[in-house]
């Protein structure tokens, strides 16, 4: 019996992983790049051979739920029961990547819990197959994911562009709605997939996004980041709010923050605007204009957080 804790941070995209080529390894139909954030974070302890199998989540027994058990069962097949205790320290299921941050987390105590010594690509690829965006969570700072090309997956997986100290940018997460989110984004992105008619100029446009971030990251171009990112973003939505149904992640308040964000842009305020799943804004500025890019978002927002680039997931106790 082993008992490990390991630490992750949520990732926010700044180019969208949206869209499956294959459902059950979560293979992406698309390429994303992402920041990973420090502040919020996700805790696990995985005791790995335990009397019952139990999951615990911020407190609360999943009894419902199969979907740690089977992504236990991912690690070592056949295994003993588990123990797995996690905590997150912000809103889950609300668009806050909180599912990158816990898969990455789980990943990482669970493969150590079981006496694996996963190399962090490894680590990602693991990741992957309970949460896509969780495998961008294993590294630390500006992270992109390139799709592989092998149907087995084992070479579909993130890789570090630059660490968390290479350029000292900040997103403002501005949190409008706290309760869980309508449609969840596998089900979501199927959705989109099947119906939307933007969908071919979704799958033709994100390369060249991802490619353009990669060279504005490497530069430290804020203004050509944020300018692919915003359009990132809302080509994702494009897709979505042309789907049948369509699918509206986004509240009034949504709105009410995005048009604040553009009123600072025509101050001379650098800052642009990024959605995911959910009703929440993550906003990128300098790390000079955040505190300015905060108040102004303040009366708009439940909540404003301020986040710094984040490490990796790393093994804690
Ligand atoms: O990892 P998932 O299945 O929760 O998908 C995440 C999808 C988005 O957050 C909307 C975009 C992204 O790249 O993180």
């Amino acid at each position: 019996m082993a008992t490990v804790t390991a630490t992750a941070h949520p990732n926010i995209a700044l180019v969208k992983y949206w869209g499956k080529r294959d459902h059950s390894l979560n293979l992406p139909a698309v390429p994303s790049v992402s920041l990973t954030l420090d502040g919020f974070q996700t805790t696990t302890t995985v005791t790995w051979g335990a009397p019952v199998e139990r999951v615990l989540f911020d407190g609360v027994e999943l009894v419902e739920d199969p979907r740690v058990s089977r992504f236990l069962d991912r690690v070592a097949y056949p295994r003993p029961p588990c123990e797995v205790v996690t905590n997150n320290n912000f809103p889950t299921g609300a668009g806050l990547a909180s599912s990158a941050s816990g898969f990455a987390a789980l990943a990482l105590a669970a493969s150590r819990a079981a006496g694996q010594e996963l190399d962090q690509v490894e680590l990602s690829i693991l990741a992957r197959q309970g949460s896509g965006s969780a495998c961008r969570s294993i590294f630390g700072g500006f992270v992109a994911w390139d799709m592989g090309g092998r149907p087995d997956g084992r070479d579909d997986h993130a890789r570090p562009l630059k660490g968390p100290d290479f350029w000292d940018v900040r997103m403002v997460v501005s949190v409008v709605e706290d309760g869980p989110k309508a449609v969840g984004s596998t089900a979501g992105m199927e959705r989109s997939r099947a119906s939307s008619p933007l969908w071919p100029a979704w799958l033709a446009m994100s390369p060249g996004m991802v490619k353009q971030a990669i060279g504005a990251i490497h530069a430290r171009d804020l203004e050509r980041l944020g300018t692919v990112m915003e359009q990132s973003t809302f080509a994702m939505h494009a897709t979505m709010q042309t789907a049948v149904p369509p699918l509206l992640y986004w509240q009034p308040t949504t709105l009410a923050v995005l048009q604040q964000v553009f009123a600072l842009r025509a101050q001379g305020i650098g800052a642009w605007a990024t959605m995911d799943a959910g009703p929440q804004v993550k906003v990128l500025c300098e790390a000079a204009d955040a505190e300015t890019v905060a108040s102004a978002l303040a009366p708009v927002s439940l909540q404003v957080f301020v986040h710094s680039p984040g490490v990796g997931a790393h093994v804690v106790a």
